[in-house]
């Protein structure tokens, strides 16, 4: 099954049996003015959804209504598996059927990719045309329950409207986790009341480095950005409504010079006068991190709480995970500071590395006892982690493997092959490049689960994601280039049964990304066009870090 031009290839597709055969799509099928949707108990949600999207690009009412021969008929059947689905496409009465909610709106998703690309478009464009799609049975389940995408809106803000939007670019690629990095050393991204200064100093910087770190260029202008408490409440439903749950991620004690610059007594002030930092304009691992005190154990417990509360527990399947990052904490400063070093002391641990982890396991426990689960960079795993916490293994699979064999939940997201911030390709004209080359087919080729590991261990691989780090992406269309086409490469490793990386079809791919890209067109999406950037999206004299040949750890 190529054909269909379906991303991500669902499990089975049949055409209609017994229909007369056009260019091999089986009979037509369609929607128009008269089609009506039917929503049975627990799909209301996606009839709204359906309502909305397909009712715009349309101009369709797509009323109610059951006592018609023109309708989408949307239903539960608890036989299938809770995200799977199976779509029936016949005549004018096309039937959606999932296991759960989820799974409705998937099948509604394929229902959608079927109509072609104007039906992502958000108005018709003639009022007259027809509505036709091929009558086929797609029967369909994802691989894996974990299909992610992180987007790092501290290092340039994402403003609301543009993360509502990527919310319904991961849904319409059947990607169901949003894993949202909310602060770092160049920004803090979120409203905290308690906490005033972390968004009116931590959410801004006076200039931005254009380019890596090592580019002589300065983006000489304010730069920032935050979220509202209520923007977060309106992207967790606007999320939840399309089947996303929402990770936050605070990263700590490391990558936190934004909230030092805003509340000094952070920082480890008897090392350094964290009274003058600001929040950083450039790139790489702040050595400002920290202070291991209880005062700073309270203050982060202040952050999560007003967090917890934005984020409910209940909004996804994953909903109840909060990140608190782990990664990259410099230790200069702790080996410097007799406070840190009187605290190693007292609490009898070996040395920085342990603080760290002691700091790690405090949020551990006190996210347990509040019914949340802690999932942390695989640094965490470096001093012993408390049984329900989670891994994002991100230094190559390594991380993924010691979890899993220890008992851990893990998403498996190694830089060197879903970094979606490291170039595409090796040619000069690349904006930016930075790190290895990861084409289209590399990311087509990724595989989540290590063969290292054994069917009980892997049963701890809960998915996969990509991440996306901005420093080089200064505005959106940076963003969409960087992340597309590479995500529906991606989103069709998370979803789709694939065969071994060698064995992938994709030249079978790229016959369907060719239907994609019109999808894309109709959104918007600035994407790599396969040829290269466009003259706009080049960004030439400005410095990356390409790294020449095959990256580590693969
Ligand atoms: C990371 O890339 N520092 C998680």
């Amino acid at each position: 099954m190529t054909d269909s031009g379906l991303i991500p290839a669902p499990r089975h597709l049949a055409w209609a049996p017994g229909r007369p055969r056009q260019e091999g799509l089986g009979g037509r099928a369609g929607i128009d003015a008269r089609t009506t949707i039917e929503a049975r108990l627990g799909t209301e949600g996606v009839a709204r959804w359906l309502r909305a999207t397909l009712g715009a690009a349309t101009g369709f009412g797509l009323g109610d209504g059951h006592d018609t021969d023109h309708r989408i008929v949307l239903g539960i059947d608890p036989h299938l598996a809770p995200e799977g689905y199976r779509l029936v496409v016949e005549g004018r009465t096309h039937r959606i059927e999932g296991g759960a909610p989820a799974g409705v709106f998937w099948g509604a998703q394929t229902f959608r990719q079927l109509l072609g690309p104007d039906a992502y478009r958000r108005a018709p464009l003639r009022p007259d045309r027809d509505w036709e799609l091929p009558e086929v049975t797609v029967e369909d389940a994802p691989r894996f329950p974990w299909r992610g995408l992180m987007l790092d809106v501290s290092r340039h803000f994402m403003p609301k409207e543009g993360v509502l939007r990527h919310l319904d670019l991961l849904a319409a690629h059947k990607l169901n986790v949003f894993h949202f990095h909310l602060t770092d050393d160049q920004g803090w991204r979120v409203q905290i009341k308690r906490f005033p200064r972390l968004t009116e100093v931590g959410s801004w910087r006076a200039r931005t480095k254009f380019g890596h770190r090592a580019s002589p260029l300065w983006e000489e202008k304010p730069h920032g950005g935050f979220y509202t408490q209520d923007d977060i409440r309106e992207i967790v439903a606007y999320a939840a409504e399309r089947h996303i749950s929402v990770v936050p991620e605070i990263d700590i004690p490391g990558h936190s010079q934004a909230a030092i610059a805003a509340y000094p007594e952070l920082g480890n002030s008897d090392v350094i006068d964290t009274a003058s930092l600001t929040v950083w304009d450039s790139w790489g691992v702040s050595k400002n991190v920290l202070a291991p005190t209880d005062d700073t154990l309270r203050f982060y417990e202040g952050v999560f709480e007003e967090l917890l509360d934005l984020f409910p527990a209940d909004a996804g399947p994953f909903s109840h995970f909060f990140h608190i990052g782990g990664d990259e904490c410099a230790k200069e400063q702790w080996e410097r500071s007799p406070a840190a070093q009187a605290r190693i002391q007292e609490l009898d641990l070996a040395d920085e590395d342990e603080l760290q982890s002691w700091f790690v396991r405090h949020f551990d426990n006190w996210l347990s006892a509040r019914g949340r689960r802690l999932i942390g960079w695989d640094e965490i795993l470096e001093g012993g982690l408390a049984d329900g916490a989670a891994v994002s293994s991100w230094r190559g699979y390594q991380g993924g493997i010691t979890a899993a064999r220890a008992g851990h939940d893990v998403v498996m997201c190694p830089e060197q092959q879903v970094y979606l911030d490291y170039r595409q390709d090796a040619g000069e004209d690349e904006p930016v490049p930075i790190a290895y080359v990861r084409t289209l087919e590399d990311v087509y080729r990724f595989e989540p689960v290590p063969s290292e590991l054994t069917e009980a261990e892997a049963r701890h691989v809960l998915g996969t994601q990509a991440n996306v780090w901005t420093e080089v992406m200064e505005d959106p269309a940076r963003v969409d280039y960087q992340v597309f086409p590479r995500l529906a490469a991606f989103a069709e490793v998370a979803w789709s049964a694939l065969p071994a990386p060698a064995e992938r079809d994709f030249a079978g791919f790229e016959r369907r990304m060719a239907a994609h890209y019109g999808r894309l067109d109709a959104l918007g999406v600035a994407y790599r066009p396969p040829g290269g950037p466009l003259p706009w999206q080049k960004r030439p004299g400005v410095l990356g870090r390409p790294i020449e040949g095959a990256p580590p750890n693969v």
